[in-house]
């Protein structure tokens, strides 16, 4: 070690940056709140656009003021017809995260505040940006499959409504209530990679659109949230849950991340990946052959790893690893998995942007020069 090195903290490891009212994680209880209330609890008993309003004002919603940001939420769901066509031109050419990510930080063309950075003017654009998320998303899984568009149906809920323009057909009340809980379970888990990428973006006073778009960007990664779409496929790769033993040997003498599984906090069984095993038991009977195949191989997958590597690494399932069936059972393909995800998150995005803002300080950490000085420049023609 060199004399006078500073502590370096790989990957902000268990730093703190700032304090937070909006979600508490407990990795070790395996314990997760929103705004104080416990997930299980909402996840019963709340609807998304409630969790929205909850982490956006801090508080739970009367009856009236449910109903004023719901019809925000609706009013704001239809896709600008200059922005489809951006959609349109790159549906088809580059994944959804990226097509995704491009038209988020195309929306400042169609929002006349977009650079108002009051609180008043930023509630709006979350409600925007909610809405406007879901809708690309759906768009997207439509525009690159030749489908046609589907214009939101303002009668659905936010969760059901996504589900209509993206599969052309409504959902019945139980695929909604499962997407409705899958978006508030997706919603908030405090300062995550993307959500820092998020509010560092914002820290340097841009704007809501330029932060989020910066959440998505770091959303994207397959140790974040493109692990939902990984762990599809490696469970698809397994083929049979016959198979999944000996997958699962040579991935760990490989040194090989399985995904859907660990977690920089959660260090016991997500409570979030315990709500969606839930689901998939109870979607196994009804749900097609396909998604019963699926389901037989993760839950294979999830005992050899909870035997193998739970109790001894604290490597449990996280968020992302029973996602996968249950979003194939509602019609969604997998390289859709994460823009929902971020349709889901952006709430989460937007309320701790919100709240770093009431107290900004430009964020702006040090890393430690190991490299020489004192160099000579050599001109090209002598190197
Ligand atoms: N499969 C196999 N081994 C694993 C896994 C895994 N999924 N995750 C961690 N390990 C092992 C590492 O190889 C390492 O072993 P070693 O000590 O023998 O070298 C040990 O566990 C610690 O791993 P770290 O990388 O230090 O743990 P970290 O806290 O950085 O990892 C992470 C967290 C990135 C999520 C990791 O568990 C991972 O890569 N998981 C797979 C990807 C994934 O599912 N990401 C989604 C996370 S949830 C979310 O972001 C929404």
């Amino acid at each position: 070690m060199m004399a006078g090195r500073p502590q370096i903290n790989l990957g902000l490891e268990g730093v703190y940056f700032d304090e937070s009212r909006i979600c508490k994680v407990d990795g070790q209880k395996g314990e997760l709140y929103y705004m104080g209330y416990p997930i299980a609890e909402l996840a019963a008993r709340s609807t998304y656009e409630e969790v929205c309003y909850l982490l956006l004002y801090g508080k739970l919603p009367k009856r009236t003021e449910l109903g004023a940001f719901t019809s925000q939420l609706r009013e704001s769901r239809q896709i600008p017809e200059g922005l489809l066509s951006l959609i349109r031109s790159m549906a088809k050419k580059a994944h959804p995260m990226d097509t995704l990510r491009t038209a988020i930080s195309a929306l400042p063309a169609y929002d006349k505040e977009a650079y108002d950075n009051s609180t008043a003017a930023n509630l709006r654009k979350s409600a925007r940006l909610i809405s406007q998320t879901a809708s690309i998303t759906a768009a997207i899984g439509r525009l690159r499959q030749n489908k046609v568009y589907v214009t939101p149906d303002n009668t659905l809920g936010h969760a059901e409504n996504f589900l209509y323009m993206l599969n052309g057909s409504r959902p019945s009340p139980k695929e909604a209530r499962i997407m409705d809980t899958m978006m508030m379970l997706h919603a908030e888990h405090s300062s995550n990679a993307s959500t820092f990428t998020t509010i560092a973006a914002g820290s340097t006073l841009s704007d809501m659109y330029a932060a989020v778009t910066a959440g998505i960007a770091a959303l994207k990664g397959p140790l974040h949230g493109g692990a939902d779409e990984a762990a599809l496929r490696m469970v698809r790769a397994i083929g049979d849950p016959g198979n999944a033993e000996r997958y699962i040997d040579q991935a760990i003498a490989k040194k090989q991340r399985i995904m859907g599984f660990g977690h920089r906090i959660y260090k016991t069984y997500d409570p979030r990946a315990k709500i969606i095993r839930s689901y998939l038991l109870e979607l196994h009977n009804t749900s097609s052959k396909e998604v019963r195949r699926l389901t037989g191989i993760a839950l294979k997958v999830e005992e050899l790893m909870v035997s193998k590597l739970g109790k001894q690494k604290g490597i449990w399932p996280n968020v992302d690893f029973f996602s996968g069936p249950v979003y194939v059972a509602a019609g969604i393909p997998a390289d859709l998995f994460t823009p929902l995800f971020a349709a889901s998150r952006v709430v989460g995005w937007c309320s701790h942007m919100m709240e770093y803002w009431r107290s900004n300080r430009l964020i702006r950490p040090l890393d430690y020069y190991t490299g020489r000085l004192n160099m000579r420049y050599v001109p090209i023609s002598k190197r």
